[in-house]
């Protein structure tokens, strides 16, 4: 499959997004490990998430999908089966570093394997943590990838110092010490997303943070069975709020999303480059606050993003990047070199499809110096089989001279299987007033242009 793109004609819509990826995840392991049916509404039915639901069957976790974007999970207090094979992860380093994780400290082994781009991604940083737990862990590829393998044993609860903030890592450990002797501490350079510790307090079982900035649970906590309504997924929507805040008069609003403050860091960023963003939370109920957000584009300029920033908005930095392509001056990203571990190495990814498109950018070990031109050629670039690459350089198509073809962009399917249609949505705004109405908030801009 592959994306034609061209160029958009102005953005006025309103959308919503899918169910958000990371807390997909989290909402059915954490069910399977409840002590009832729990019912999980908006759930992403993505290939990635798709991974875990199937992982948690193969452990005995009942779980019925009687719509596409509704599980009904039969939690079995903590307990899970051997598993009937090997574990199979797909492309999703989310599902193998949560189920090793989860898996360190069964009375059971079990083996995690993966697909190509999954099977070239670091393993060592749930592996070091977890064999101090106590785990029997392995990870068999070359420079300690995939695949894992585990031999049950009996954890104990450590205090980690992580050297990387990453939310996998953390929730590796986090699901680790639900089974392991005592109280187990994660320590981050820096905060990364807490939808694990979120999720967790909202089936009630306790974390607490530590003065250091750690976070800690104690083992042998049973998560309470409730129904949970996954929030649409912030990192589908900053494709499309990209798109509106690089353009002068585009307008978009996105409902129901998720608005996780360690997760919105994007707007920032594009307020900094000149959009006016406003972000309305409508619903706390469920822990994880959720609301819309309305952008309004602008000539963007271009600015820093580094530091405390990066974990934050990690998975935005392939559309950013396209953001600096179309604003005036230069965008700078430093300490990403996460960047590299990836799917794909996005610096390099990023780098070389936007040379192809006519910008002139720097690549750095840490990170990319963009010198904006205001405007970008279309021409043929590859996806690398990395979703997010796919899906930024179709939305920089939309702002490109004459054609731009996505090549092998299945892989959108890892997170937003709908991309295809809310991209054409966007290319032919038209045919979505006659399908879908897309709603003007500002009677004022009614008229197609
Ligand atoms: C995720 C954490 C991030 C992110 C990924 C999802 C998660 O990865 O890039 O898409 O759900 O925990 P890292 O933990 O490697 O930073």
């Amino acid at each position: 499959m592959e994306f034609r793109v061209k160029r958009a004609p102005r953005i006025d819509a309103e959308i919503s997004v899918p169910g958000d990826k990371s807390m997909s995840h989290r909402a059915v392991i954490i069910a399977a490990l409840s002590n009832g049916v729990c019912v999980l509404r908006g759930f992403l039915p993505s290939e990635d998430c798709m991974r875990t639901v199937q992982a948690l069957r193969s452990m005995g976790i009942k779980i019925e999908q009687p719509e596409a974007e509704m599980l009904v999970v039969d939690g079995k207090k903590r307990l899970l089966t051997p598993p009937s094979g090997e574990i199979h992860c797909g492309n999703s380093a989310t599902t193998m570093r949560l189920l090793a994780g989860l898996l360190a400290g069964q009375p059971f082994d079990s083996r995690l394997v993966g697909e190509t781009t999954l099977s070239r991604r670091p393993m060592e940083r749930v592996v070091t943590p977890l064999r101090q737990m106590g785990a029997n862990i392995v990870a068999e590829g070359p420079n300690d990838s995939p695949p894992i393998r585990i031999t049950g044993s009996k954890l104990h609860g450590i205090e980690y110092n992580s050297p990387v903030a990453s939310a996998q890592v953390k929730s590796a450990i986090l699901l680790a010490g639900l089974y392991a002797k005592g109280k187990t501490t994660v320590i981050e350079p820096s905060p990364s997303r807490n939808h694990t510790e979120l999720m967790l307090n909202y089936f009630l079982v306790r974390t607490t943070k530590e003065e250091n900035g750690g976070i800690s649970i104690f083992a042998d906590q049973v998560p309470e069975s409730r129904d949970f309504t996954v929030p649409g997924d912030l990192s589908s929507a900053a494709f499309w709020l990209v798109a509106a805040a690089a353009q002068p008069g585009g307008h978009l609003l996105v409902r129901d999303v998720g608005l996780n403050d360690t997760r919105t860091t994007l707007l920032g960023v594009l307020i900094r480059m000149g959009a006016q963003v406003r972000e309305a939370v409508e619903d706390v109920d469920q822990i994880e606050p959720r609301g819309i957000i309305e952008i309004t584009g602008a000539p963007l300029k271009g600015t820093v993003i580094q530091g405390r920033e990066i974990p934050q908005l990690i998975d935005e930095l392939p559309i950013l990047a396209i953001a600096g392509a179309l604003a005036s001056g230069t965008t700078t990203i430093r300490h990403a070199q996460e960047l590299r571990l990836k799917e794909t190495d996005r610096i390099a990814a990023i780098a070389h499809n936007l040379r192809s498109m006519g910008a002139q950018v720097i690549e750095l070990n840490d990170g990319l110096e963009i010198y904006g031109r205001g405007s970008l050629r279309g021409a043929r670039v590859p996806s690398f089989g990395d979703h997010r690459i796919a899906m930024a350089f179709a939305v920089a198509g939309l702002f490109a001279d004459g054609e731009t073809v996505v090549q092998d962009a299945q892989c959108v399917h890892e997170s937003y299987p709908e991309f295809a249609r809310a991209l054409d949505d966007m290319m032919n705004p038209k045919r979505v007033r006659i399908t879908t109405p897309v709603i003007s908030l500002n009677p004022a801009r009614n008229g197609d242009d």
